[in-house]
């Protein structure tokens, strides 16, 4: 695996090829990560993967600071998966001046859900990916559904600017006791590790009680919410919407059987968790 941290250098190395497979990440890489990068192969050839702790999407009192940088460990495990180039560039490389040029989301999207509770993210995020995407120019890229407003975000980036690059989601990685895989559950303390499956367990649950009919979406959302925080959780939000465009459903769409997704965050200790399932 060749490892590279300037643009010219990426350039250089993935001229002429057509069909490369991009997976973008923040590093600290976990099973989830890897999953990715075996999704990847199906798709196409050289893997590109990306490490790159991104200082434009964590806010003032975020944890860009104590963001876990395992790069040796990160390496050997890309190697392992057959990962072409690292493309892991340090802040001057990829923001040799500040990036005053940044994406704007649409609000309807970018500031709900994550975005209201994380402002600036979703601008940080599409500014990354689509700078990142202009260096590598993958044919294709993965994305988790772990973060699927980010998915959904980076998928409508690309339709409507007409990106060369076709959006690919994977499934989220989970533990065996149902705990999403994420960088951040690594700031856990054992009895927090412990506790941290009820967030899926909720969502699980408000799953199965939309299945058997009950819609009183409102209501819903908020037993379940008033659970966590009874476990001595900070829930930000659960919210059931519909997987087209995260909105809230309207009772025409429940009666329509209109696909929907329920999405949570919450604090647990000092840990924000969120997580995410398909109805
Ligand atoms: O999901 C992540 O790890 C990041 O948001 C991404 C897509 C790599 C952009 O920094």
């Amino acid at each position: 695996m060749k490892i590279i941290t300037s643009i010219e250098a990426l350039r250089d190395q993935l001229r002429g090829q057509l069909r490369t497979v991009f997976v973008p990440t923040m590093g600290n890489l976990h099973e989830g990560h890897l999953s990715l990068m075996r999704l990847a192969r199906q798709h196409g050839d050289p893997i590109v993967a990306s490490i790159f702790v991104n200082r434009l999407q964590f806010g003032p009192n975020e944890d860009f600071d104590k963001y876990p940088r395992t790069f040796q460990a990160d390496v050997e495990k890309l190697e392992n998966e057959g990962v072409y180039v690292l493309f892991a560039p340090t802040e001057k490389d990829l923001y040799p001046e500040p990036q005053a040029f940044r994406v704007s989301p649409p609000d309807d999207l970018g500031n709900i859900l994550e975005g209201e509770f994380r402002p600036g993210f979703f601008t940080g995020v599409t500014t990354v990916v689509l700078k990142l995407f202009s260096c590598v120019q993958p044919g294709a890229a993965v994305f988790g559904k772990k973060d699927y407003q980010q998915l959904m975000m980076v998928r409508n980036m690309a339709k409507q600017f007409a990106l060369p690059t076709k959006i690919i989601a994977a499934e989220t990685w989970r533990a065996e006791d149902g705990l999403a895989l994420s960088s951040r559950n690594m700031y856990l303390s054992p009895a927090e590790r412990a506790e941290a499956p009820a967030l899926y367990a909720e969502l699980s649950a408000v799953a199965q009680e939309v299945r058997d009919g009950h819609l009183d979406i409102f209501a819903l959302e908020h037993s379940a919410m008033a659970r966590l925080a009874g476990r001595g959780w900070k829930p930000d939000y659960i919210a059931i919407r519909k997987r087209v465009d995260l909105q809230p459903p309207s009772a025409g769409d429940l009666a329509q059987n209109e696909p929907l997704v329920v999405l949570a965050a919450a604090k647990l200790g000092v840990t924000r968790l969120i997580d995410n399932l398909e109805i």
